[in-house]
């Protein structure tokens, strides 16, 4: 008889599944057709955030991708700058997009600790000829919390100040928050205080808060405008899409206090994974819902690793040559995670056993 091992999945938070309640929600939703503004549960979705953020305007659309794309697109013009941290995610994973769809220049900026600050910006800034004719600054985008740097949460007071500094330059200051709800529940403040800090701010609803689809996109009046326009030029615009929608209301009104539960089974991860002496722990993991590590003690490639713990029943994913991450979410228990760690730990000894039997 062949044994199916259950499968512990911590590749990202993007994994979860819509609940029951949730799919009997969606079957039951009202539909129209958006493209004359009559589906009434994206009409729903888009007036409750308009609200809870305090935005003039949302726009719900596919993905958290085409939301970042679309803020750069309407707030700037081909052959603008937007200033950013390397490893936020419109470069880390979508450069080719901003090159390619949105023609605009990536102005990376290395920072020490992934908080992008005002002296970054004048460095990006006054570090060529701004004369008109050449390429200005138009945007600066940060992320709230961190992909790239372990689910850090940007500090509100820098985005205060960041909110201030673009104001003053004639730049738009964009939240890329696809997680902005781990840092919300994290540190308390509400969803309009940190939306007030920004120009546009996209949010995702199919990470942690385990709807199947979509994300919104806010900001001004005219901001919004355009980027319906261009949602459209990119095939983006919906029919009845209000089922997708109603999934995302569903997991804003009922699924945000959960994410704490996440950010504590994380903890755990950190804790017990740094008691494992060959591992290298990120020093962010476990400030909410992820955990990095480095095998740079192991001498063993992280394909090789995660093909091993995969084999075990563990799923983790391939950050870059050597650095693996995890990450927590509502399909994650507290004996998951200690089944977890155990299944890392076997993966180590039995390399360092066949090392040993190998010298
Ligand atoms: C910070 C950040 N922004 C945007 C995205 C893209 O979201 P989506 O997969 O919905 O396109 C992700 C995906 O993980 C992300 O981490």
């Amino acid at each position: 008889m062949k044994w199916v091992i259950a499968m512990i999945n911590l590749r990202s938070d993007t994994v979860t599944q819509p609940t029951q309640s949730m799919r009997h929600h969606m079957t039951n939703s009202s539909v129209g057709d958006d493209a004359y503004g009559e589906d009434k549960s994206i009409n729903n979705l888009q007036h409750y955030c308009r609200e809870l953020f305090n935005k003039e305007d949302a726009l719900f659309v596919t993905s958290g991708m085409l939301s970042n794309r679309l803020a750069i697109l309407s707030q700037t013009s081909p052959g603008d700058e937007i200033v950013l941290d390397y490893n936020y995610h419109i470069n880390f994973f979508d450069s080719a997009a901003a090159a390619s769809v949105c023609h605009v220049l990536l102005n990376n900026r290395f920072t020490k600790d992934g908080i992008l600050t005002i002296d970054e910006i004048n460095e990006a800034l006054n570090s060529k000829p701004r004369y008109e004719y050449f390429s200005q600054i138009r945007l600066v985008s940060i992320e709230n919390t961190i992909n790239g740097w372990v689910g850090k949460i940007f500090p509100f007071n820098e985005m205060k100040r960041l909110r201030h500094y673009t104001q003053l330059n004639n730049m738009s200051l964009h939240l890329d928050g696809a997680r902005l709800f781990n840092a919300h529940i994290e540190t308390g403040i509400s969803l309009s205080d940190y939306a007030a800090q920004a120009d546009t701010v996209s949010v995702c609803f199919s990470k942690g808060l385990g709807a199947p689809f979509g994300s919104v996109l806010m900001g001004s009046h005219e901001t919004i405008r355009k980027a319906k326009k261009f949602r459209m030029w990119m095939g983006g615009a919906f029919h009845q899409a209000g089922f997708q929608a109603a999934a995302a209301l569903f997991a804003i009104k009922n699924n945000i206090d959960l994410l704490k539960n996440d950010h504590e089974n994380a903890y755990l991860l950190k804790e017990r994974l740094e008691n494992i002496s060959e591992l290298s722990i990120h020093k962010n993991s476990g400030e909410t819902n992820m955990i990095q590590f480095s095998l740079d003690n192991i001498g063993m490639s992280s394909t090789q690793f995660i093909s091993n713990c995969e084999k075990e029943g563990l799923q983790l994913f391939h950050w870059l040559p050597g650095v693996v991450r995890a990450v927590t979410h509502s399909g994650i228990s507290h004996s998951d995670i200690l089944q977890s760690v155990e299944i890392i730990k076997k993966v180590i000894f039995h390399h360092s056993n066949k090392n040993r039997k190998e010298l």
